[in-house]
């Protein structure tokens, strides 16, 4: 008995132009997702490893730091992002216990971050601020 394929029945596998040109830019497309994405992992590890120190000498009432502010009140301290949470503009430096965003003008109250007039409804985000005791000094972590 003869077990052999009759040549009729296998079929040679060849890769068409069309494709081989698929499959080259869907790897070519892969390769940028993931460089893109590394790069975009890079910065938010970075971004999230921000940390501010701050002498117990904090004033009372609110200091402004760019990108975000402290409020003290008697012992405790408070930090919230200057972002607005409106459209993400920075909130501008002031003295005064209501910040107001440049942008649309939302006013947010400084010692809780609560919007008082839009268009922003959402709060400033509230950032971790622990007194350190060893160092004597307060940490903000962004
Ligand atoms: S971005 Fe602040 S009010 Fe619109």
């Amino acid at each position: 008995m003869d077990f052999r394929i009759p040549y009729q029945m296998v079929k040679p596998q060849v890769l068409s132009r069309k494709i081989f040109l698929r499959l080259l830019s869907a790897l070519i497309t892969s390769f940028f997702l993931w460089i893109w994405y590394r790069i975009n992992e890079y910065q938010f590890k970075n971004d999230s490893q921000l940390e501010f120190r701050h002498n117990d000498d904090i004033p009372g009432g609110l200091s402004y730091f760019g990108k975000y502010y402290l409020f003290r009140q008697e012992n405790s301290v408070t930090a919230f992002s200057t972002t607005c949470t409106h459209a993400g503009c920075r909130i501008g430096k002031t003295y005064s216990s209501v910040l107001q965003c440049g942008c649309h003008g939302s006013q947010f109250e400084a010692s809780t971050g609560i919007p008082l007039r839009g268009p922003a409804y959402k709060p400033l985000q509230k950032l971790d601020c622990q007194f350190d005791s060893k160092s004597g000094q307060w940490i903000v972590r962004m």
